[in-house]
């Protein structure tokens, strides 16, 4: 198997923590969670640097895990985290074409039980290459020797893409951006996975600000220097301030973040 060597940037204690309840509540979600979606309403929320980090943590957990990067239209990980892949051309892309088999796609990386199936070459219209049987046919194997499948996508709204992808996986995460994504959006991506039959495991905000009341209670001696949080629950309405707290249908506004997971119904 060939090698691909990689850069993550170090987190935020704060970030980090948050991670890792969204590693923690996945891992709560049953064995046959293992295609897991992360997706979004618009461009720019995060989906990417959420479904990296998440890829990396449950590898460091000791999951092998495979990040799989199907935002084939405008992938920007490979300069983002500095890929050196020796001269290697085979990507998704190509499996899709038949120009590669899986055995040429499958890379493993400098992070230890960390494998990726990377996009080096963007295409136009990938629709109909991810609508072919050889896309399943890929997940199902990956389903096989992996544990986790971390699935990157482009934004549900945009193109039909991340809908498509969401047929084939076993549960998706919607990353929301706090104080720009609408309710109405947000609703219409939870309506766009059901009707496709994807499971909603969680809901992430991200991009929270931290100069908030709720941020400073939890988070206060970290503050300085960072930019972000994240949080997790079920539903939407999260308000400006509510830094890195978490929104759920029981509780609208978030000052218990501990108190939700990703999906606790589905312990399989
Ligand atoms: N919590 C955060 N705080 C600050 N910056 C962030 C945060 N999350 C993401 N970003 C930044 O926002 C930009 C967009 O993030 P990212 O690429 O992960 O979003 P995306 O949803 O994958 O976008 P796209 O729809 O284009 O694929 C990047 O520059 C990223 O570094
Ligand atoms: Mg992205």
């Amino acid at each position: 198997m060939k090698k691909i060597e990689l850069e993550l940037p170090v987190l935020p204690y704060a970030v980090e923590e948050a991670m890792n309840r969204l590693r923690i509540n996945i891992k709560f979600c049953g064995k046959n969670t293992r295609r897991i979606l992360i997706t979004s309403s618009m461009p720019n929320e995060g989906k990417s640097t959420v479904s990296m980090n998440l890829w990396k943590m449950m590898a460091e957990a000791g999951f092998k895990t495979v990040f799989v990067d199907v935002d084939l239209r405008k992938s920007v990980l490979v300069d983002r985290h500095n890929f050196q892949k020796q001269g290697a051309e085979a990507d998704l892309g190509y499996y899709l074409s038949g120009l590669s088999e899986y055995e040429d796609v499958v890379y493993e990386t400098n992070i230890e039980n960390g494998y990726i199936v990377p996009c080096f070459n963007l295409l136009e219209n990938p629709s109909a290459l991810l609508e072919d049987v050889r896309f399943k046919e890929l997940l199902d194997k990956l389903a096989e020797d992996y544990r986790y499948i971390i699935i990157d996508s482009p934004p549900l709204v945009s193109v039909a893409d991340g809908a498509l992808v969401a047929t084939m996986c076993d549960g998706a995460v919607l990353v929301v951006r706090a104080g720009e994504t609408s309710k109405s959006l947000i609703k219409q991506s939870f309506q766009q996975l059901e009707q496709v039959n994807c499971k909603l495991l969680g809901t992430i905000l991200n991009r929270v600000e931290t100069s908030g009341r709720a941020y400073k209670k939890y988070y206060g001696k970290y503050k300085k220097g960072y930019g972000y949080g994240y949080g997790y629950g079920y539903g939407y309405g999260a308000k400006k301030k509510d830094a890195a707290s978490t929104v759920n249908n029981s509780k609208k506004s978030g000052d218990k973040s501990e108190d939700v997971s990703v999906n606790k119904s589905d312990n399989k």
